[in-house]
């Protein structure tokens, strides 16, 4: 039991933290979760079954059916692959309705804690710290400028072959970062206990190598 290792990563849109967390977790050898790609998942199941958030019901039945399963990198849910589908605008602009919901995130953070039962972790989200791992050893504020999380962003889509307005993306992450930080249950908030890392005027190297020193310490 004593040689295992929690990392929590937390942070807003475009902090780089699944990126960093991925990297982290093939060099430590450590188990990765993504736990944004389960917020998303649940997204893309309910406006696919054409169900809004704010139809506790409909959202209720959601849950009892819904079988999601994450393998590596790829996201299922009930069967169908939806890694790529999860990514798209319409997710980007819908999760942070979905994610506000209390039952939603009962079901995602026990199933998140299901996943870290025993093992060495790395999760990446915006609660790991305050909610799913509390007893995190390490526990990590990834931040960045909206500016440049949006540049980020762009430069992302651009090489994934889509070109979205830089303008559309900053009001877009500035309107999820409210979102996520005003919502009532679970909001992103700085553990006391987290290491702040701006990560705005660094690379991803850097910020791999400043996380693994203060691990491996
Ligand atoms: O990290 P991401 O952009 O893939 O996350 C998508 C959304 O899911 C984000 O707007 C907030 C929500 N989320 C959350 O509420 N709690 C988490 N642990 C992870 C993500």
């Amino acid at each position: 039991m004593d040689n295992i290792i929690n990392i929590a990563i937390d942070g807003p849109a475009g902090s780089g933290k699944s990126t960093v967390a991925k990297i982290i977790a093939k060099k430590l050898n450590i188990t990765y979760l993504d736990t944004g790609s389960m917020y998303r998942a649940f997204t893309y199941y309910a406006l696919n079954n054409d169900i809004k958030s704010n139809d506790k019901e409909g959202i209720n039945d959601l849950l009892n059916s819904i079988d999601l399963v994450l393998d590596k990198e790829n996201v299922f849910v009930n069967d169908k692959d939806v890694t790529k589908e999860i990514r798209f605008e319409n997710i980007d602009k819908n999760v942070s309705d979905y994610a506000a919901i209390k039952e939603v995130r009962e079901k995602m953070v026990n199933i998140q804690r299901e996943i870290s039962k025993g093992k060495s972790v790395i999760m990446d989200g915006r609660d790991i710290g305050s909610v799913v791992l509390p007893n995190a050893k390490f526990k990590f504020y990834l931040d960045a400028s909206s500016e440049e999380r949006a540049k980020r962003r762009y430069l992302q889509n651009i090489e994934r072959g889509k070109e979205i307005p830089y303008e559309d993306i900053l009001r877009d992450i500035e309107l999820r970062d409210e979102l996520d930080k005003t919502r009532e249950v679970d909001p992103l908030v700085i553990c006391e206990d987290a290491v702040v890392v701006d990560t705005s005027d660094m690379n991803i190297d850097d910020v791999v190598e400043f996380i693994i020193n203060k691990v491996s310490r």
